[in-house]
């Protein structure tokens, strides 16, 4: 591999019309990140000295969307006049010359001379790392690089035309004979050339061909003229240059990605009831015999420990299940912690700041907000548990309710150890139940309750004597 050091630019001028969306195609998500944000951070891992977005339709949102990104520069490339274009647009964020930098800190570019220019397309979503460097391992100052890939139907790409085994040019399709169309070879559109040399080539590229673009395929002939060596590398597998234009191709793409995350968590021992219904949008680790059933979603970062057992329909964001806790069905966890050997639902909803302790019992059509719940505790049964600290062996009743908004402000419910609290109990916060202390059923506890005592507030039960229904009068 070369010492030289690495630009990469990412094309991402096109309009995507065909994805019939007022979103940016770029800005389409695959596995909850967006197309473009997974070309950056694939381009990242080969650590670049710089980075280039050509932009054109949609481009404000797209900037916007990555408006905390301080590594890459823009260039705008309107109109759109074809990829040999595009990258002349980005020539002087990378050659040295006249760069002009997105913020300080981007790195002046090299002189152009000892750099090398990575051309990636932003609607090329899943490239491994892998196959790009082994690309990279095949460029150098005298050479280009072509990331090429032999498919049964090549309709549509830029053919690779060898003589002799040597690559001698690219023709588009469009541009193509009946022989040239008959060869299986394509232009994954990925490759690697020296700067200094497509400084030279861009400018002086022609648009004389079916569509009246500048091609930057072109610059294979120029480079071969020149008598630079042309190589090639292929992806393992063709998905990896796939493009997405439209929602059908965005799905596609989607379903080959989560059976890749479905096949290596299989692989690393988790049990999937089927790998075809999992979707994974961020990070998940599973330690050793986690169980997940079908149709769970799992977004940002989530930790399952060793035994987890996760039923099917669960949604889970941001959150860490431990060691032995079992979700039933239909749960939603979201920026929550539940403890180990803890159970969970079936039909419950953890909100954000939710910690549970260990062996927690949470059940049907329980919601828990900000609420810290500690070790074997329980609200097995239709309750709001929100900004609430419940210590140890607590059992919350059905239907329970803490009271934490009067409409303006939020107050604290705390509820000490080894409490009972009866169905139907509203606590209207601020308010603490002492130690040990019981709750009558349909009590609104608007006061602190003693410890170790007996707290209710209810009317009194009458029965009437002798009291009657009343019956439907005769017409
Ligand atoms: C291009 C290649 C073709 C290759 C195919 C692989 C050329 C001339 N042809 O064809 O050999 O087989 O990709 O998919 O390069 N873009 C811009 N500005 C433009 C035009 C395109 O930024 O003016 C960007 C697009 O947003 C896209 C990429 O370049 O990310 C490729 O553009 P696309 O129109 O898909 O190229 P093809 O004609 O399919
Ligand atoms: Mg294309």
């Amino acid at each position: 591999m070369s010492t030289l050091s690495l630009n990469v630019v990412i094309l991402a001028a096109g309009q995507g019309k065909r994805m019939r969306s007022q979103l940016p195609k770029v800005l389409h998500p695959i596995a909850g990140q967006s197309l473009l944000a997974r070309v950056i951070d694939t381009a990242r891992a080969l650590h670049p000295h710089r980075m280039c977005v050509v932009y054109g339709h949609g481009g404000d949102q797209v900037q916007a969307a990555f408006a905390q990104t301080d590594d890459l520069s823009w260039a705008l490339q309107s109109p759109q006049l074809g990829t040999g274009h595009a990258l002349l647009q980005a020539m002087p964020h990378v050659s040295g010359e006249g760069a002009t930098a997105a913020t300080s800190a981007v790195p002046p570019a090299p002189t152009c001379g000892n750099s090398l220019t990575l051309v990636l397309y932003g609607d090329v979503p899943l490239t491994k790392v892998s196959t790009l460097k082994r690309l990279l391992a095949t460029s150098g100052p005298g050479r280009l690089a072509l990331l090429t890939a032999h498919l049964h139907d090549p309709t549509g790409y830029g053919r690779i035309v060898r003589q002799s085994g040597k690559v001698q040019r690219i023709v588009e399709q469009k541009d193509a004979d009946d022989a040239e169309r008959a060869i299986t070879e394509i232009n994954t559109g990925i490759l690697i050339a020296p700067t200094e040399a497509l400084a030279r080539w861009l400018p002086t590229l022609g648009n004389r061909n079916a569509q009246g673009e500048y091609y930057l395929t072109d610059i294979v002939a120029l480079a071969v003229a020149e008598g630079l060596e042309v190589t090639t590398a292929h992806p393992d597998a063709t998905w990896e240059t796939d493009g997405v234009n439209s929602k059908l191709q965005l799905a596609t793409l989607e379903r080959i990605h989560q059976r890749t995350i479905a096949d290596a968590l299989m692989e690393s021992g988790v049990m999937l009831a089927d790998p075809a219904r999992i979707d994974v949008r961020g990070q998940l680790h599973c330690g050793t015999d986690v169980a997940i059933d079908v149709n769970c979603v799992f977004e940002g970062s989530v930790t399952l420990a060793d035994g987890v057992s996760i039923g099917p329909n669960c949604v889970l964001k941001n959150c860490s299940i431990g060691a032995g806790a079992r979700l039933a069905p239909f749960c939603h966890i979201d920026s929550a912690e539940v403890g180990p050997e803890s159970v969970v639902g079936p039909y419950a909803r953890l909100r954000p700041g939710t910690v549970l302790g260990r062996e927690v019992h949470i059940g049907n059509f329980v919601e828990v907000k900000n609420s810290q719940i500690a070790d074997h505790s329980k609200a097995n049964h239709l309750a709001y548990v929100g900004d609430a600290t419940v210590g140890s062996r607590v059992n919350i009743g059905a239907g329970t309710i803490t009271c934490n908004y009067d409409g303006a402000n939020k107050f604290r419910t705390v509820i000490e150890d080894d409490v009972f609290i009866g169905s139907d109990t509203q606590l209207v916060a601020p308010v603490t139940v002492g130690r040990g202390a019981t709750l009558g059923a349909g009590t609104t506890l608007t006061k602190d309750a003693p410890p170790d005592t007996l707290t209710l507030s209810r009317a009194k039960q009458l029965s009437v004597p002798g009291w009657k229904r009343p019956v439907k009068q005769k017409k």
